[in-house]
């Protein structure tokens, strides 16, 4: 198999659809064997059925990323059909809208625990065995409203600054252990996450985007494709913002 990734074992959580997708297929296409984790079992089968043109080894996994148990059990899982994890692409999300004065305990606390405990979770569960071999990828999805924040999102922009900060901390304490640690803070892509948006809420957020424009799938997988492989070795805690313009850092 040959690639940039080529002999590397990959998990993505959220990798049926939407940018967790569109990274399960680069790293198959970079030659990684790759481990598909999402809500439904048939969606994660559906996108690794997708992966056998690419001829490289697969594992479909269906687990809530939010529950401790069901994250220790997937993990082992995909240890155990793909040998080990050297990339973990902490993708899995949600979003939902509403302004702060009228935002249920309900709806916060779910988007902390989807959006950030599940990472930590996810984290965790893989980190040990990269210490031990001295060789780890961790990419977390974060997202540009975790730099800029926006009306109605105060919960997800929260959860994403908090990802940031994830990031950041966890790449000072394994840099010497060989793994790296780094955040991709996507701008709006056409997703079933951002078509599901409020049709006001999408139209300003467009309008502020100096590219005028949503992104595609295929405009953030690159990014993580770089991140995972030998050429993103010195990025550490590095926050890499492919987003239209729409935070310049
Ligand atoms: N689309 C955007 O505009 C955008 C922008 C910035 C950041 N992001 C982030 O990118 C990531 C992917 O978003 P997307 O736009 O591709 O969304 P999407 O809804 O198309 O895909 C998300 C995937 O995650 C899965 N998922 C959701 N909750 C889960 C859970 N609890 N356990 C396991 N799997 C779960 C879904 O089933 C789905 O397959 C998210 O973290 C999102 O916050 C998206």
């Amino acid at each position: 198999m040959s690639g940039r990734l080529a002999g590397k074992k990959a998990l993505v959580t959220g990798g049926a659809r939407g940018i967790g997708g569109a990274i399960a297929t680069a790293f198959a296409r970079e030659g990684a064997d790759v481990a598909v984790l999402d809500l439904k079992i048939e969606a994660a089968e559906a996108r690794t059925a997708e992966l056998a043109p690419f001829g490289v080894k697969t594992f479909a996994v269906a687990a809530d990323v939010s529950d401790e148990a069901q994250v220790e059990a997937a993990v082992r899982k995909v240890e155990g059909a793909l040998g080990r994890i050297d990339i973990l692409v902490n993708n899995a999300g949600i979003d939902t809208t509403s302004v702060v004065a009228e935002m249920g305990t309900a709806m916060w606390d779910q988007m902390m625990a989807v959006n950030l405990r599940s990472v930590f979770l996810c984290t965790r569960a893989v980190l040990k065995p990269m210490i031990a071999r001295k060789f780890g990828r961790i990419i977390n999805i974060a997202s540009q409203l975790g730099h800029k924040g926006a009306p109605e999102m105060a919960h997800y922009a929260a959860a994403k600054a908090g990802v940031i900060g994830f990031t950041r901390s966890l790449a000072y304490e394994v840099a010497r252990d060989g793994i790296t640690v780094n955040a991709i803070c996507p701008g709006p892509i056409e997703t079933e996450l951002f078509k599901a948006l409020p049709e006001e809420w999408k139209k300003r957020k467009l309008g502020e985007l100096p590219i005028g424009r949503a992104g595609h799938v295929d405009e953030i997988a690159p990014t993580a494709v770089l991140l995972a492989s030998e050429e993103g070795a010195y990025y550490i805690g590095a926050t890499m913002n492919p987003n239209g313009g729409d935070v310049m850092l």
